[in-house]
């Protein structure tokens, strides 16, 4: 079976160490202390879950880093260099600052390219950037399934994330290249606002709406436009 090695026990790593081993997959769940993941992983009673350091997590053959960009992760992740060469790297960053206000980087760049560039032997695929840490307790919204964007320049690793998210609760759409994070980060920062006008944060997420479309009648009142 495929392992996932999760970095990190705040409120994403832990809650995607749930449904990653609720969904039949193996799942290290790692902490910078030790003892830590190890009562995480007592009290979420799953076989398929265990505990370890950030070296046992990235010696898995996914690896999902669930910390901050501002918290030094890029540094934190250096004495792991040589594990991460060839994997694939599960990005779920969003550059927030400390005050969740705006971003630590400029708009001609992402997390997710920061973090290719940095490692680029890694096979770097951005996925949950806007899933709030709220929606993996109860990921309906009554009845409705919402999306996880999935971005990569590596369609082989995209592949592998896209079968490795098998039976989980998210619809994962193919949101192309790896740059596209600029603007899937920047809809968490807009969904964060928004989120908190309306009374929905952090109970929210993105559904793109739309149907198969097939040229017809529906297009008469183009036609009279071209037309007239
Ligand atoms: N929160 C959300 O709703 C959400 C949604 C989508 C994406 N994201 C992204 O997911 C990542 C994690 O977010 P989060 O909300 O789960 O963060 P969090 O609750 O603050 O947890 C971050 C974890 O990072 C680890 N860590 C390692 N070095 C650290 C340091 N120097 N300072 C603080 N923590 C350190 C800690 O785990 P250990 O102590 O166990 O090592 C900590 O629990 C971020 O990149 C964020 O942008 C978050």
């Amino acid at each position: 079976m495929e392992t996932i090695g999760i970095l990190g026990t705040g409120r994403m790593g832990v809650r995607l160490a749930c449904m990653f081993a609720e969904a039949g997959r193996d799942v290290i769940l790692a902490s910078r202390d030790i003892e830590r993941s190890s009562r995480l992983v007592l009290g979420l009673k799953n076989s398929n879950l265990r505990s370890g350091s950030y070296a046992d997590a990235a010696a898995a053959q996914f690896v999902l880093p669930a910390m901050f960009l501002r918290d030094g992760m890029l540094n934190i992740l250096e004495p792991l260099r040589d594990q991460l060469d060839g994997k694939i790297y599960i990005d779920i960053s969003n550059p927030f600052n400390d005050t969740y206000t705006d971003f630590i980087l400029p708009w001609d760049t992402s997390g997710a390219e920061q973090i290719q560039n940095h490692f680029p032997k890694t096979r770097v695929v951005g996925a949950f950037k806007n899933v709030w840490w709220e929606v993996f307790d109860a990921p309906k919204f009554g009845d409705m399934v919402s999306d996880v964007f999935v971005v990569s320049d590596d369609t082989q690793a995209k592949t592998k994330l896209f079968n490795l998210t098998e039976n989980t609760p998210f619809r994962y759409l193919d949101a192309g290249k790896l740059s596209n994070a600029r603007t899937i980060e920047r809809m968490t920062l807009l969904s964060g606002e928004l989120g908190q006008r309306y009374g929905y944060f952090p109970r929210m997420n993105y559904k793109l709406l739309g149907e198969q479309w097939i040229p017809g009648e529906a297009d008469r009142i183009s036609s009279l436009i071209l037309n007239s």
